[in-house]
């Protein structure tokens, strides 16, 4: 499902990962850990292709980095849920239209866009928060909604780049339970994080990145 083949990545020249392999399989939790800087980012980068490997393959689902055309890459990311540190959610809009909006550009049309958006806003716990504004949400709460909107479209996999490093405890809490519940419901789960609280507290498998390389 997500296949790493000893896999090396420059970024402006530099090297930042060198000789990488690991698989991640259909269901699976995994972390990605290590210090800052040691490449975490750029793995998931590569995994949703806004970077290619300079040598060896990503293959995810069906598509290969050393085969996938530019125009595939956001079919590819249509079946990933990304979430990031700083939520990355559109200030305009509500919460419902947070979420919504990523449906639609999908192409799901009418009372469709109702059901699907209404059943992950009660899957994070915010169904009475949808008219609120992000400016409105507490921290945990607006990484709530970046989580439904990443689970809308039925992604396989949903990667997490420190998806709790802004928030206080309780919150990331809530935040791993969300994540937790979603992975029990078949979909995959790969998170960034250095926090030892969490990794302690959902233990998952652990892949270690040190300094570029995967620490066996
Ligand atoms: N866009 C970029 N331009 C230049 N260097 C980068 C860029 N992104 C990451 N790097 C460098 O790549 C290394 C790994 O970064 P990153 O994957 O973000 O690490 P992590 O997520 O583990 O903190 C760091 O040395 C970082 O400075
Ligand atoms: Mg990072």
């Amino acid at each position: 499902m997500i296949e790493f083949y000893n896999v090396s990545a420059d970024i402006d020249g530099r090297n930042i990962l060198r000789d990488i392999s690991f698989r991640i399989v259909q269901g699976e939790f995994a972390y990605i850990t290590g210090p800052s800087g040691a490449g975490k980012s750029t793995v998931l980068r590569l995994i949703y292709m806004d970077l290619i490997p300079n040598e060896g393959m990503v293959i995810i689902d069906k598509y290969s980095s050393a085969k996938i055309k530019n125009k595939e890459i956001p079919i590819l990311r249509r079946r990933l849920g990304v979430i990031f540190q700083d939520f990355k959610l559109l200030p305009d809009r509500n919460v419902y239209d947070n979420v919504a909006f990523a449906l639609r550009v999908t192409g799901v049309k009418g009372a469709a866009v109702k059901r699907k958006v209404l059943r992950v806003l009660a899957e994070v716990n915010l169904g009475h928060k949808r008219n609120r504004f992000p400016v409105e949400l507490s921290g945990g709460e607006q990484q709530r909604v970046a989580i439904a909107r990443a689970i809308v479209n039925n992604p396989f996999i949903v990667l997490a780049d420190e998806p709790s490093g802004n928030l206080d405890e309780q919150a990331s809490f809530e935040i791993l339970n969300i994540l937790e519940k979603i992975n029990r419901q078949g979909t995959a789960v790969l998170m960034a994080t250095h926090d030892n609280t969490i990794l302690k507290r959902y233990p998952h498998r652990v892949i270690k990145i040190k300094e570029g390389l995967l620490n066996k």
